[in-house]
C-alpha cells in the first residue's frame, strides 16, 4: 500500500532532487497573523513566557501576502502551507489568500487549533481544494485543554475534526489519498498516549504528523519534558512493525512518525513570516533577508548556495 500521504506533502523525493537540481521551488510556508485564541504551553511560534498570543504591529498587510503568493506561483511551487504564526482561521485574510494560491493551481495546506472550524470554514477548505491539519495532543478533554491553557478547547477542536470528516476530508480520490491530517507532539506528557492517536489516523485515513518539538520559540530550549532521540525511535519502529501489518511498508523513522518526511529546509523550500523574515524553513534560525530589502527570488538563491538536498529529515532537529 502506498505511504498515506496528505494532499500538498505527497510529493516524491525524485520531484524534490529534480527541483533542486534544477534550483527550483517545490513548496513554501508563509503565515497568517500571530493572533491566537490558545496559549500551548509548547507553541514554536511563540516566546516563553508570554501566555496569549496577539497581532503585532509589524504584521505584513494582505496585499504583502498575496504579492508572496504571486511571487512563489511565479517560481514554480506546488505546495504552500500555512501554519502559523497564530491561528490561521482567527485572520480575516486567510480566505483571500486560499482563493490566490487556488487561481495558481497550487495546492494549500491549512494548519488549525481546530476550535474555529464552522460551515463557514468548511466551505471555504473545499471552494480552494485546502488540505487541513488539525491539532490532536490528547483526546482527553482536561489535559488537552490543560496542554493549550484554556478550558473550554478540545469539545469546539472535536467538533471541527467531526466536521472534518463529516465533509468528508479525510476521503481518498483518485488525485490524492487524504486532504486531512493530524499534527500530535511527541512528548514525555503525550508519548503515552501516541499509539492511540496514531492508530485513529490509520483508522479514518488522515495522515499522522507526529513529532518531536521543533527547536523554537517556547522549546528552543531542551527541557524535561523532551523525549529523546531514541525514545522516539523506539516508538517510531514498533510503529513501523505494525504499520507493516497493515500493509503499509516504509523505511523512515524521523522526523515523523509513520514514515512521514518532512517536505522544508534544504529541499527545494522557502520559509516567510509574518514580519517578511526570510528563512529556509520554520524551524530556520538563519534570517535569509527581510521581504522589505530582498525579493524572494534572490533570498531562495542566497539558500541554494549554503545548503545542500538534505534527505527528507529534520537538519534542525538534527542540530539539537
Ligand atoms: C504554530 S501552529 C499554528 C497553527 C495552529 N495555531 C495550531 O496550533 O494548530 C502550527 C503547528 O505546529 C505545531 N506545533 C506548535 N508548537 C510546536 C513545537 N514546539 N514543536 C512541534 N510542533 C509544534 C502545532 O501543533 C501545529 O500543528
Ligand atoms: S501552537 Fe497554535 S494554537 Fe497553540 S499557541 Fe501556538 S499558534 Fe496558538
Amino acid at each position: 500500500m502506498k505511504l498515506p500521504l496528505i494532499k500538498g506533502w505527497d510529493l516524491s523525493s525524485e520531484e524534490f532532487e529534480i527541483a533542486w537540481k534544477k534550483g527550483a521551488l517545490l513548496t513554501a510556508s508563509i503565515e497568517t497573523s500571530n493572533i491566537c485564541n490558545l496559549a500551548c504551553d509548547y507553541c514554536f511560534r511563540e516566546e516563553n513566557p508570554i501566555v496569549s498570543k496577539k497581532r503585532l504591529p509589524n504584521e505584513l498587510l494582505l496585499e504583502d501576502s498575496l504579492s508572496i503568493i504571486d511571487d512563489l506561483a511565479k517560481l514554480g511551487v506546488k505546495t504552500i502551507n500555512i501554519a502559523g504564526a497564530g491561528e490561521p482561521l482567527l485572520d480575516p485574510n486567510l480566505p483571500i489568500m486560499l482563493e490566490r494560491i487556488f487561481s495558481y493551481g497550487i495546492t494549500s495546506l491549512v494548519a488549525t487549533n481546530g476550535s474555529k472550524i464552522n460551515d463557514y470554514w468548511i466551505n471555504c477548505f473545499i471552494k480552494t481544494g485546502t488540505s487541513v491539519m488539525i491539532k490532536v495532543n490528547s483526546f482527553n478533554e482536561q489535559k488537552q485543554n490543560q496542554l493549550v491553557n484554556r478550558i473550554n478547547y478540545a469539545k469546539k477542536r472535536d467538533r471541527g475534526l467531526k466536521k472534518l470528516i463529516e465533509a468528508g476530508f479525510n476521503k481518498a480520490t483518485g488525485e490524492y489519498q487524504t486532504r486531512l491530517s493530524i499534527n500530535a507532539l511527541v512528548s514525555k506528557d503525550t508519548i503515552n498516549e501516541v499509539p492511540e492517536i496514531f492508530n485513529y489516523c490509520r483508522e479514518n485515513n488522515i495522515m499522522p504528523c507526529m513529532g518531536s518539538f521543533i527547536p523554537a520559540g517556547k522549546t528552543a530550549t531542551r527541557t524535561d519534558n523532551e523525549v529523546s532521540r531514541k525514545d522516539f525511535l523506539v516508538l517510531a519502529d514498533k510503529i513501523r512493525i505494525q504499520d507493516k501489518e497493515r500493509g503499509i511498508e516504509y523505511i523512515r523513522l524521523w522526523p515523523y512518525l509513520g514514515g512521514v518526511p518532512c517536505t522544508q529546509q534544504g529541499k527545494a523550500s522557502i520559509f516567510v513570516n509574518i514580519l517578511g523574515g526570510i528563512y529556509d524553513c520554520p524551524a530556520g534560525t538563519v534570517e535569509y533577508g527581510d521581504l522589505k530589502k530582498i525579493t524572494i527570488e534572490d533570498a531562495f538563491n542566497k539558500i541554494k548556495a549554503e545548503q545542500t538536498n538534505y534527505c527528507l529529515g529534520c537538519l534542525a532537529r538534527d542540530l539539537r
